[in-house]
């Protein structure tokens, strides 16, 4: 039988730092909230990814690194026993089923409610400023709460709990870790000047705005090799709480990346544009100009199609493409992209909540 897929290098193996890919289509992050209030993965987590275990590599579902770090119920943890293993269970049925999968290290700054906060206390972030977003809390979604600054000697704590959270993330048998430093969370407020209004080691001049990303990096690379640690940016989102961009995208983000070169790190994940929305970049950034001041493997997201992806690669601006929501509702998107089959158009009602409906029961294609 004539052989009619696609041919392009993205459906080729890659390495990305020390983990090798069977193809350079990557399962996004998608937080689905189908966790119970422990945070602990469950049987319909397993059968979710081990469903999308043909992605090159499955990026997991933003992950809490401490009860501190949460602000959406409903969301999976990495920082108790009981968590290790539920994680265990996905990625040694992912690993059984041929994929590959890290976690994405989560603390979501102030993007949170008094309400899930232990003890009712007010989330921390870099300073006392409101994020202007809703968040997930137990009698639904709620404004989330003002916010106070962390002190200064609180900073060790947090990026302890990323080094926790590490350790627990190999105890669970990933293949590596994503540190979460797009989309506006704790590590992205303490990055942009918007956000950060510190006058402590920690803020003001862009290098003490970028020194705790490159500490938890550290945290992070005393733990796992180097080489198996990604880590997501995403210079142009106003996306999560209507965050302002920083002031001067190419110095800061520039300077960050020059930086994280000296770790040689796994890959750079860009959310390219505002984060679901739009791929519009405001005059004066080049996302490409940044991204190529990284040395290693670099994966481009938002708003892809394969066409896209293919141009895209072939001029050398990508080295790999995540998809996200095409994931939610193609669990064999590798197989369709490859052999032009239709994809099924994702629904918002489906994105959070609902146990299976919408989750596990997206069917695969057989046509091919
Ligand atoms: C339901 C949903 C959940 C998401 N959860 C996360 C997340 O946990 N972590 C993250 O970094 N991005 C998250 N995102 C953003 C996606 O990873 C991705 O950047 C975005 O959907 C754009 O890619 P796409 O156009 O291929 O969907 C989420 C997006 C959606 C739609």
């Amino acid at each position: 039988m004539a052989d009619n897929s696609i041919r392009t290098e993205l459906f080729l193996p890659i390495k990305l730092g020390n983990i090798s890919l069977a193809n350079r289509i990557v399962m996004a992050p998608l937080t689905r909230s189908r966790v119970n209030e422990e945070g602990v993965p469950n049987e319909i987590n397993v059968t979710y990814y081990v469903q999308r275990a043909s992605a090159g590599l499955i990026i997991s579902e933003a992950t809490n690194i401490s009860a501190q770090g949460r602000g959406y119920v409903m969301t999976p943890g990495i920082w108790t026993e009981q968590q290790v293993n539920g994680w265990r269970k996905v990625t040694d049925a992912v690993h059984a089923a041929g994929g590959k999968i890290v976690v994405q290290l989560w603390h979501v700054g102030r993007c949170s409610h008094i309400d899930i906060q232990p003890g009712g206390e007010c989330p921390v972030a870099p300073s006392a400023i409101k994020a202007d977003c809703n968040v997930y809390t137990y009698i639904g979604p709620q404004e989330a709460s003002m916010p106070r600054a962390l002190k200064t000697d609180e900073i060790p704590g947090i990026i302890e709990q990323y080094r926790h959270a590490a350790e627990c993330a190999k105890q669970a048998g990933f293949d590596g870790v994503e540190i979460h430093s797009a989309n506006n969370y704790l590590l992205e407020q303490f990055l942009r000047d918007s956000t950060n209004h510190r006058t402590d080691q920690y803020g003001g001049s862009i290098e003490n705005r970028a020194r705790l990303i490159l500490e938890v990096v550290e945290a992070v690379t005393q733990v796992w090799n180097a080489d198996q640690v990604g880590i997501r940016l995403s210079p142009t989102t106003p996306e999560v709480g209507n965050s302002p961009l920083d002031s001067n995208v190419m110095a800061t983000y520039g300077y960050l990346i020059q930086q994280l070169n000296k770790f040689k790190l796994a890959y750079l994940h860009f959310v390219e544009g505002a984060t679901g929305k739009n791929r519009t970049i405001p005059e004066g950034i080049d996302l490409d100009a940044l991204r190529s001041l990284f040395d290693g493997p670099y994966i481009g997201n938002n708003n892809y199609d394969l066409e896209m992806a293919i141009s895209r690669h072939a001029e050398g601006k990508i080295d790999a493409v995540a998809f996200g929501r095409p994931f939610i509702s193609n669990p064999d998107l590798v197989e369709r992209l490859r052999y032009g089959i239709e994809l099924a158009e994702v629904n918002n009602d489906a994105y959070y909540g609902n146990g299976e409906k919408g989750y596990t029961d997206w069917p695969k294609a057989n046509d091919f």
